[in-house]
């Protein structure tokens, strides 16, 4: 017979403190590689087990920014896996304007907002006169406020953007790039917890890139099926490379193409 092993009381007392410090609440991450990571930090920072790197993130405040964004993992681009984008141009978006005038549209996950932005590029170059909506969230406020100011984006976030675009819709600032306020005001950033939050209703497309990678199996189910829901018929859904929908079909999704699926009709 094989018995559970009793979770270790200092490291639940640690994540207790953490929750609360950061308002995340952290019981659907995967535990493996979530220790994995605060171990790094605890080793960076010379500190010995869970109650100490406790008392440290109660008096430093860095720390604690530090051991969000480790858990959170802001990384995001620009044209994020530019053919995936190129796609979304040539064919997808196309396809859905043709069908619904107005789109609404959620990036789930936004980060600090270079995928609801290159979004706004792209149905400004296919629709300059749309109205289209597009709601971008995350869970990380303190990333939320960065994805509005639209500014502050190393080379490397922009490096995929197409040349005529990056003209077009970036101005440059010493080292960094700032979007121009006509793609900023296209965007309506708002704090939305994909495991805790209701979500939005009759949307035409949701993007979620490289967000449930962090999730264990029964929140990303929870999370796809309050996708299925959030869509209309024959809306899309767009998710990361290196993700797939177990039991798409189930949920009631087909596979479209490529890192996309379709709410069956
Ligand atoms: C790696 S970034 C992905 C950014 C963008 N989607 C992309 O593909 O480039 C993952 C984002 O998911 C957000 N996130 C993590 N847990 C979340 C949750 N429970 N609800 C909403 N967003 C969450 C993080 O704050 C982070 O900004």
């Amino acid at each position: 017979m094989k018995f559970e092993e009793p979770e270790d009381p200092q490291w639940l007392a640690f994540r207790r403190a953490l929750e609360r410090a950061i308002g995340v609440p952290l019981g659907q991450y995967k535990e493996p590689q979530m220790k994995r990571r605060l171990a790094n930090i605890m080793t960076r920072r010379g500190l010995n087990g869970w109650p100490a790197f406790e008392k440290a993130i109660a008096a430093d405040r860095e720390l604690l920014a530090d051991v969000r964004d480790t858990l959170t993992i802001n990384v995001s681009e620009f044209f994020r896996q530019a053919d995936r984008f190129q796609e979304l141009q040539a064919k997808w978006l196309p396809e859905l304007i043709k069908e619904r005038r107005q789109l609404k549209i959620w990036s789930a996950g936004c980060s600090v907002g270079c995928e609801p932005y290159t979004l706004a590029m792209i149905l400004n170059e296919l629709d300059p006169r749309g109205n289209h909506s597009i709601l971008a969230t995350d869970v990380d406020m303190p990333i939320l406020s960065r994805a509005r100011e639209g500014n502050g984006y190393p080379p490397s976030e922009v490096r995929s953007v197409p040349p005529a675009l990056l003209k077009k819709y970036f101005v440059s600032e010493g080292e960094t790039f700032r979007v121009t306020d006509d793609i900023r005001r296209k965007v309506n950033f708002r704090r939305h917890d994909l495991l805790s939050d209701p979500y939005p209703t009759d949307l035409d497309m949701i993007l979620c890139r490289n967000v449930v990678i962090y999730f264990t199996d029964e929140a990303k189910q929870h999370i796809y099926k309050g996708f299925a829901k959030a869509l209309r018929p024959s809306g899309l859904l767009f998710i990361g490379g290196s993700e797939m929908i177990m039991r798409s079909g189930e949920i009631g999704f087909r596979t479209a193409g490529t890192s996309m699926y379709q709410k069956a009709a």
